[in-house]
């Protein structure tokens, strides 16, 4: 048995002092209203669940009395709190512990984490407050908590280090006073170490926080790594004839549906596509623009007329150049011909 962690100590004294002990599932082993609160906590906050909670509470008072009622009558009562499939799985799990487990919740986290609905850090948060059982919670405030303290730098979601943030909330598990341990830890996410403006001067653990200690409270946890977006390259053709600059109507779908937009592709294969004949050509500064999915580089050439053979077909435009910007282009476009307008000037 290794020495009690200073961060457990810490964090059970403060909890007894500083924490929160009158939320309506605490002070109670029922394990049925201990779980109920902590599905609906999954993915809400205390002030918005705690009017839920009161009324489901109501309206089935038992696992019995929710496992027998009808879905419907149970997503009415969760309606407002979101993600229905956690209601769903909240009615098929009162099923089962009504069926498989004669109405009692099984004691262990291991069983626990077999029911519809409860994961992992769940499963142990039951398991400890309705069992007085050691085993360790980790959601998201936790995992916040924790990359702080120790200064774990990679994103929690990567496997590796969801392991590591596993082993060390276990490595972290006092001998006794489960309950005043986990919920400590619910609090010290909840209202201290919070995302944004943690407020580390009453933190009971500030002391040895590295993130506090280098000041990288702003960047940790880190977020979610943002994948490499794909580069893209084309080629438009400024076509003018005079004080006339060629538009083009996209088809409706696809990348600027349905705007006008200088042909796109090379000069020769355009000026073939229109039946047209080209005069000075003359390459324009690429420039970049970000898409949601991909960046393209927008390589401008600007090209003269020498006849216009063949023009009229559907979707092709002369548009004053003065006028172009505004005539209903993307707007890296009209940044572009803003730029050849003026350049005539
Ligand atoms: N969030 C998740 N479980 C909680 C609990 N038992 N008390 C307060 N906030 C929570």
């Amino acid at each position: 048995m290794t020495a009690t962690h200073r961060f457990t100590e810490q964090l059970i004294a403060w909890q007894k002092v500083s924490g929160r002990h009158d939320l309506p599932w605490q002070n109670t082993r029922d394990a049925y209203r201990i779980w109920l609160s902590e599905i609906m906590l999954q993915q809400t906050q205390v002030s918005t669940v705690i009017p839920y909670y009161l009324r489901f509470l109501e309206r089935f008072p038992t696992v019995e009395a929710l496992a027998a009622a009808p879905i419907e009558v149970v997503i009415e009562h969760w309606a407002g709190l979101g993600y229905y499939a956690r209601a769903r799985n909240l009615h098929r799990c009162a099923q089962q512990v009504a069926t498989r487990f004669g109405g009692k919740f099984p004691a262990n986290a291991d069983e626990l984490a077999e029911l519809p609905g409860i994961g992992r850090s769940t499963a142990a948060a039951v398991a400890a407050f309705a069992f007085g059982q050691r085993a360790a919670i980790l959601d998201g405030n936790v995992k916040r908590v924790l990359c702080r303290q120790f200064g774990i730098a990679g994103f929690p979601g990567q496997a590796a280090i969801h392991r590591q943030l596993w082993a060390l909330a276990e490595s972290l598990l006092p001998a006794g006073d489960i309950e005043r341990y986990t919920q400590g830890l619910m609090d010290l996410g909840a209202t201290l170490c919070t995302r944004s403006r943690p407020r580390c001067g009453e933190c009971p653990v500030a002391a040895d926080c590295v993130a506090r200690r280098e000041g990288r409270q702003g960047e940790l946890p880190a977020s979610k790594p943002r994948a490499a977006i794909p580069e893209r390259s084309a080629t438009f053709v400024l076509l003018t004839d005079g004080d006339r600059l060629l538009l083009e109507r996209r088809p409706p779908s696809g990348l600027w549906g349905g705007l006008l937009v200088p042909p796109e592709g090379d000069p020769a294969g355009v000026a073939a596509r229109f039946g047209l004949t080209l005069g000075e050509q003359q390459a324009l500064p690429p420039f970049k623009h970000t898409f949601t999915h991909f960046r393209l580089t927008l390589e401008p050439v600007l090209c003269t007329v020498a006849g216009t053979a063949g023009l009229g077909e559907p979707g092709l435009e002369w548009v004053d150049l003065a006028r172009a910007a505004d005539a209903g282009v993307p707007a890296p476009i009209r940044q572009l011909i803003r730029q050849v307008a003026s350049a005539r000037r």
